[in-house]
């Protein structure tokens, strides 16, 4: 299996919107990613991506074998946070638990640390998504804490978890 992370093209709004478009992924996701989600939702994330500047996020697509799977992005913090950088992903349901969120997860925290002055990378999943939390440990992020009551999707109320993985070399 051939996982690449690639900058994001026009061409990628219809299969991103045929998989985003599913209420298993977008419940473990910030509202700001839709529900129902169609091919113009794709079309002006797509458009986002590409207007962020170098210092600003990395944004990529994820192939598996040339075939388009999800989304993986890192967000530069800024003032007193800019040495750190916030990870997010989503992949559709077809390419879950194959690894493939793992192996991506390790080629966009390389590629922040190289690109930017960061020390640090953190991600929040939601306490009850067990899947985005193992593939955090699995690249060595550390659990620094649960965040109680900190995110209200869907009418409810949730804990989310922090984790960081602290640049070492
Ligand atoms: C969460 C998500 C990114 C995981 O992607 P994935 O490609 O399935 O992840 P991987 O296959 O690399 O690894 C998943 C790991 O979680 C484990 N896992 C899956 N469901 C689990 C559960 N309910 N409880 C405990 N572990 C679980 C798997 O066994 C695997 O660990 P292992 O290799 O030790 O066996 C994917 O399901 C997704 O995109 N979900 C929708 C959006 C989302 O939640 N994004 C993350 C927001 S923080």
């Amino acid at each position: 299996m051939n996982i690449t992370l690639r900058p994001w093209c026009e061409a990628d709004a219809a299969p991103c919107a045929a998989l985003a478009n599913d209420e298993g992924v977008a419940a473990n996701l910030r509202d700001v990613f839709p529900h129902p989600y169609a091919e113009q939702d794709a079309r002006d994330f797509i458009a986002l991506c590409c207007a962020a500047g170098p210092d600003e996020a990395l944004f990529c697509a994820v192939e598996v074998d040339g075939v388009f799977a999800g989304s993986v992005s890192l967000t530069r913090g800024t003032d007193v946070a800019r040495k750190s950088a916030e990870l997010g992903c989503w992949f559709g349901r077809p390419f879950w638990g194959k690894g493939i969120a793992t192996e991506a997860v390790r080629q966009m925290c390389a590629r922040g640390f190289a690109a930017w002055d960061i020390v640090r990378i953190f991600a929040e999943p939601f306490s009850r998504n067990r899947a985005s939390c193992r593939v955090l440990e699995k690249n060595g992020f550390t659990h620094e804490g649960t965040k109680h009551l900190s995110v209200y999707k869907r009418g409810k109320l949730l804990d989310s978890e922090l984790y960081a993985l602290i640049k070492t070399r």
